[in-house]
């Protein structure tokens, strides 16, 4: 996978040198360019941003480095991909894109080619993504209901998430399926050695050696997490999906089907 990443602060994204993605890297299997946005202006002081039309508060990045930018990732995105009509995903991470989830994960690892705009101050002025839709796929992506100072964290979080799902990135492929967000539960809690510390024991049925067992009770804990933790996502989960033991154990919770969702009835009001 080709990844662009355009940014006033390229040596942000060092990060990604490091660990899984940087062994990606270093195996061929993520190809990453990192511009520097202010290596595509024309003065002294090499200016990205300037006063929002309208007034207001903070400075709003310019229209003019950002489009010279754009045009260099594809020019050069085409040439290492040696295909002239390549065109990359454009992802614009801000607090008020779309929710980044893993379904958008797999969507975003199933592409050639991803470019990244990061953003900072009070954002980029709206025609450089007007302009960028002409020609590519431009999403806006939020990583959640609260604000960074720019893009760079969003990205280096969208590469990390993205990049493990490519084929052989991690290497154990099976601790990508029995993980949390993959089928719209958390995931079980974990324990190692040693089965006792500062009083707190290993769950006994891990170290039982029965799989049924401990397929059962770990089953049981993504349920139970995810309706104490994330209620949002258990209302979201489709009841005909789930099985008969998995609803008496939701049900135990105080979690019941009503009109084909799952809801939380107090035990005042539940029959
Ligand atoms: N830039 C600033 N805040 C952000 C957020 N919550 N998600 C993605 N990009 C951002």
């Amino acid at each position: 996978m080709r990844v662009d990443v355009v940014t006033i602060f390229p040596e942000y994204l060092a990060a990604l040198d490091l660990s899984l993605i940087g062994k990606a890297r270093t195996a061929g299997l993520i190809d990453l360019g990192v511009h520097a946005l202010r290596d595509f202006t024309h003065d002294r002081h090499r200016t990205v941003d300037d006063t929002p039309a309208g007034g207001g508060a903070g400075m709003v990045m310019r229209p003019e480095p950002w489009g010279e930018a754009l045009d260099h990732v594809l020019a050069a995105g085409r040439i290492a991909l040696g295909d002239p009509a390549a065109v990359p995903a454009l992802v614009v991470p801000s607090p008020s894109g779309v929710p980044f989830t893993q379904a958008f994960a797999h969507e975003l690892a199933g592409r050639p080619w991803l470019a990244f705009a990061c953003g900072r101050y009070e954002g980029i002025d709206e025609r450089v993504l007007e302009d960028a839709e002409a020609r590519l796929e431009v999403y806006p992506v939020s990583l959640g209901d609260y604000v960074l100072n720019g893009g760079e964290v969003a990205v280096l979080a969208i590469v990390e998430a993205v990049g493990r799902l490519l084929p052989g990135v991690v290497g154990n492929a099976d601790s990508l399926v029995e993980e949390s967000h993959e089928d719209g539960l958390l995931e079980y809690p974990v324990y190692t050695k040693p089965a006792s510390w500062r009083g707190h024991e290993v769950p006994p049925v891990l170290l039982s050696g029965h799989h049924a067992e401990i397929d059962r009770w770990r089953r049981e804990q993504r349920l139970l997490r995810t309706a104490r933790r994330r209620p949002d996502l258990l209302e979201r989960l489709d009841p005909t999906q789930v099985t008969s033991a998995d609803l008496a154990v939701l049900a135990g919770a105080g979690w019941q089907v009503r009109s084909g969702r799952f809801r939380f009835v107090p035990a005042a009001v539940a029959d």
